[in-house]
């Protein structure tokens, strides 16, 4: 490896200290802070994501890069890292500083008044602050490419190589599939899971929780789990990933799956374990956001809501339900935490019609972004959009459009890589049985390592190194067909509901 990859590392890795600090600021806004803090807390996150970016920015990194550019000699690794260190590099000096502090100042800010909004179903205490994420988003996003649209700018910034155009046209296919699925299901008689409801209280769904991380294989010397308004994963260093839940002591699958979901977040990643001259590099990090994604839903959805995996762990379960599983058998419960059911909240949809809440959001924020719409008019949209779509009536704002932290944090653009995310899980899985003879016959035997280990191998350990689409056509030998999933929902889905 060259001098100047290794100097290159060392002020990349930096960057990623203060980034992670960063992290564990916020961790702690989400967890701990007591709202007296929030005040100084943007003042703090402002202060170190300023440092961080003005890290990202050193001339010398400008230097080393040209250098490296022109030398031939450069190993399979160090070519990957240039290339994933140029392109951010680009990125962060197209950014001035003042509109990064700015950024994380109003958004620390925005989040907290988000919180009070959606407690109280307030929209309009939140409005001003949502304007001005919209506005430093399309700020940011002229910045970065004046000549492109902003929302496509934007969605790049999560996933990679994708605009509106091409999201949109998966998202076609999609939707016409799922109304289909669901059509057939809503024919059918309908799944009972009233049980689900009967309360567990807090201290025994925590114990479900660790006792799942500990199955799914969380290192919980590497990481921990607490509680917020919004479940996340976060990063605070190479060795130390954060998961958060929720307890709803009359809907503990809630917290039950909501722990999967992370957990998955998680080992994707604690897989990044890439040489020691790249950890903490860019090269260290997650490929996107869809393919983040992909992690939690596969664990969550395609494992956690299996027959074969609670054939497995149905006892221990019931074992900490505190007898709220009492004359549930595996069958019953599966069936209940699968059912289909039209809804409000995007976080507890099933998997059926867990897209058509992100195609609303999707097509929201177009006309949010494109200012076809105006922020005062979102609650209403928002109403008329889950009508279209679900056929839901929307009573109020904190079960409309307040539900999600996203648009409080200024990420907009990110809400696609959810429905991508299950997209590519279902393509993941479908390549792995193609792979891996008895693999549900594994899972029901206990056996994950060898579904982690297939992740770690095509996905986890490649780091950054290559390109969401990159990384789907290695894993799977094909570019993304949204066909799997819906082969996936209709196998599973038949099964459930004899259609
Ligand atoms: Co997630």
């Amino acid at each position: 490896m060259r001098e100047e990859t290794r100097r290159l590392a060392v002020l990349d890795r930096e960057r990623s200290l203060l980034t992670h600090i960063g992290a564990l600021l916020g961790w702690d806004q989400e967890t701990y802070l007591p709202s007296g803090g929030v005040e100084e807390r943007a003042e703090q996150l402002a202060l170190i994501e300023g440092l961080a970016h003005d890290k990202a920015v050193v001339p010398e990194i400008g230097y080393l890069l040209s250098s490296l550019e022109a030398a031939s000699d450069l190993e399979e690794r160090e070519r990957a890292y240039l290339k994933v260190a140029r392109r951010e590099y680009d990125r962060e000096t197209k950014l001035p500083a003042s509109l990064v502090t700015e950024k994380a100042k109003r958004t620390s800010l925005s989040q907290a008044a988000w919180v009070e909004a959606r407690r109280n179903d307030d929209f309009r205490s939140f409005a001003p602050h949502l304007r001005k994420m919209i506005d430093l988003n399309l700020e940011m996003a002229d910045v970065l490419d004046p000549e492109v649209p902003p929302y496509d700018v934007l969605l790049d910034l999560y996933e990679l190589g994708s605009d509106e155009a091409s999201i949109a046209a998966v998202f076609g296919r999609m939707k016409t599939d799922l109304i289909a699925i669901l059509d057939k299901i809503l024919g059918r008689p309908q799944v009972d899971d009233s049980f689900l409801q009967r309360r567990v209280p807090a201290e025994a769904q925590a114990l479900m929780s660790e006792d799942i991380m500990d199955i799914l294989g969380f290192d919980r010397t590497r990481g921990r789990l607490d509680t917020t308004v919004h479940p996340f994963t976060t990063t605070l260093g190479a060795r130390d990933v954060r998961i958060t839940t929720r307890y709803i002591e009359d809907c503990f699958p809630s917290s039950v799956f909501s722990t999967i979901h992370e957990t998955g977040h998680a080992l994707y990643e604690m897989g990044i374990e890439l040489e020691p001259e790249f950890a903490g590099t860019r090269l260290a990090e997650p490929a996107s956001m869809a393919v983040h994604e992909s992690q939690s839903r596969f664990w969550e959805n395609i494992v956690g809501r299996s027959l074969p995996f609670w054939k497995k762990n149905y006892k221990r379960l019931t074992a900490l339900s505190r007898g709220a599983l009492d004359g549930v058998g595996v069958e019953a419960f599966v069936k209940a935490v699968n059912k289909v059911q039209p809804s409000l909240i995007r976080t507890e949809a099933d998997e059926v019609t867990y897209g058509l809440h992100i195609i609303a959001r999707f097509e929201l924020e177009s006309d949010l972004v494109s200012g076809r719409l105006q922020v005062a008019d979102l609650p209403e949209a928002w109403k008329a959009k889950m009508k279209a779509l679900l056929g839901v009536d929307v009573p109020d704002d904190a079960r409309g459009c307040l539900q999600d932290i996203h648009w409080s944090m200024g990420s907009i653009g990110y809400f696609p890589s959810y429905a991508l995310g299950n997209l590519y899980a279902a393509q993941f899985w479908v390549t792995m049985k193609d792979e891996i003879p008895g693999l549900e016959a594994g899972i029901e035997a206990g056996d994950l390592v060898t579904i982690l280990s297939w992740l770690r191998k095509k996905i986890h350990s490649r780091g950054a190194a290559l390109t969401p689409a990159e990384i789907i056509l290695e894993a799977t030998g094909f570019s993304l067909n949204p066909g799997h999933y819906t082969n996936y929902l209709e196998e599973k889905y038949s099964a459930i509901y004899g259609f």
